[in-house]
């Protein structure tokens, strides 16, 4: 590693090196990441893009340690994922990461408080504590009024805020979020992807967002684009929060994201 970029890995969350997937389907590999280099830092929110099948999926579950590459490197919080084994994966999952889909995997049997319990209560967190961290969540999702609403019982923007106020139960560093709102009407997707930004200032959690939404994608601080299982470009548009920078005062987007983005993290080309 060269020394600039040693200097701003060391501050990034999420390390990545080289990193590649293979896919064996029925008798041939399938080359799914092709060696994707990339640095996350910490209270970034950005956005990951590309073409259907450019591996955006793989890439975050790779980071999100649902599944593992097959070469290559990544250290989440100085951590190294690729070597650890699957209970210290769980580990750090449970610890580190949330996660937020397409499709919200709510418990349908459970209210939506329950829901969003449900990590700490896996993990063996006293009861009351996490009633009491998950109903500050609902009612930071704007969802205290449906507490006791089964999912089938809540819209799917609804829905989906549970979901995040679930990823957020156990206070992660990182959001990872595949298409949080591909299934949802424009104007709930616009509230679900401001109520992310909310999170990231609040609680200053980093945010990754896989998204098809290109007005979305366009109006985050950073943009990843994939194509072909490889970051094709990385680049800041130097807005933040999703707003133009004369909207938000004296402060420049540069503030809101990494050092020396340029030559830590584009891709080398
Ligand atoms: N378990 C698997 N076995 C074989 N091939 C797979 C597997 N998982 C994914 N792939 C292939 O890897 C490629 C990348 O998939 P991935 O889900 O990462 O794409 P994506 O960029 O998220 O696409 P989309 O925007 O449609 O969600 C696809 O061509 C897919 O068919
Ligand atoms: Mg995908």
């Amino acid at each position: 590693m060269d020394p600039d970029r040693e200097n701003a890995a060391a501050e990034a969350l999420v390390i990545i090196e080289d990193l590649r997937k293979s896919f064996q389907h029925m008798g041939s590999t399938l080359d799914v990441l092709k060696g994707i280099d990339l640095n996350i830092y910490p209270g970034q929110t950005l956005s990951i893009i590309g073409a259907s099948g450019a591996g955006k999926s793989t890439l975050l579950h790779c980071i999100g340690t649902l599944d593992l590459p097959t070469s290559g490197r990544i250290r989440l919080a100085g951590e190294e994922l690729t070597t650890m084994s699957s209970s210290r994966l769980a580990e750090v999952r449970n610890r580190l990461i949330g996660f937020v889909f397409q499709f919200h995997h709510l418990l349908p049997e459970f209210t939506a408080l329950e829901n969003v319990m449900m990590p700490g209560l896996i993990q063996g967190r006293p009861k009351k504590q996490m009633r009491d961290r998950a109903r500050a969540l609902l009612a930071e999702v704007g969802l205290e009024p449906r507490a006791t609403h089964r999912p089938g019982e809540l819209s799917g923007g609804e829905q989906q805020r549970v979901a995040i106020a679930r990823a957020l139960v156990l206070d992660p560093k990182i959001i990872l979020a595949d298409e949080p709102t591909g299934n949802l009407d424009s104007s709930t997707s616009d509230a679900i992807h401001e109520l992310l930004f909310e999170i990231n200032e609040e609680h200053g959690t980093t945010i990754v967002v896989v998204t098809h939404n290109p007005g979305w994608a366009e109006r985050m601080p950073r943009v990843v684009r994939m194509l072909d299982g490889k970051v094709v470009e990385d680049r800041e548009t130097g807005l933040r929060r999703g707003l133009p920078p004369e909207s938000t005062g004296t402060e420049t987007s540069a503030e809101s994201s990494a050092p020396s983005e340029s030559s830590a993290s584009s891709p080398k080309s």
